[in-house]
């Protein structure tokens, strides 16, 4: 799959996202080696805080489903004027299983950049940091 067909099921995403707090609909797409694909929407909450990102959501789909290695890449989609990079807690939880994935930020024209998330979390505290 290419990096733009990840960036379309990210798109593809927002329709379920469910956002009536921020009204900013997220979608996210993460690429196995394995080429499957899982993807996510945020999921907000009254209780703001309990609100989950379409990042992290794609993450917890993939490890509930036994994928927890050879992620190439995510695609994240929002429909603002900037790129929808991740926020701090889903770069952590990224880097927990993924540390050289490639990020695809997409933003509401449908142009997208790439950035490793080595660059977006440097230095990462992850399982090796344990030993
Ligand atoms: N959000 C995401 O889902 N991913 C991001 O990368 C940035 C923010 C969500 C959280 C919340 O539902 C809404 O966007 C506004 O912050």
């Amino acid at each position: 799959m290419t990096d733009r067909e990840l960036v379309k099921k990210a798109f593809e995403m927002h329709q379920f996202a469910y956002v009536p707090y921020s009204c900013f609909p997220v979608g996210a797409a993460i690429l196995a080696k394995d080429g499957r694909v899982f993807t996510g929407c945020n999921v907000e909450n009254a209780a703001y805080g309990s609100t989950i990102c379409a990042e992290r959501t794609a993450v917890l789909k993939a490890v509930s489903e036994g994928c927890r290695e050879g992620w190439e890449a995510i695609a994240i989609a929002g429909r603002g004027e900037d790129y929808c990079w991740p926020c701090g807690a889903c770069r952590q939880m990224l880097y927990e299983f993924a540390p050289g994935i490639r990020v695809l930020a997409a933003r509401g024209d449908g142009e997208c950049k790439m950035v490793p998330l080595a660059e977006l979390l440097p230095h990462g505290f992850g399982p090796r940091s344990l030993r």
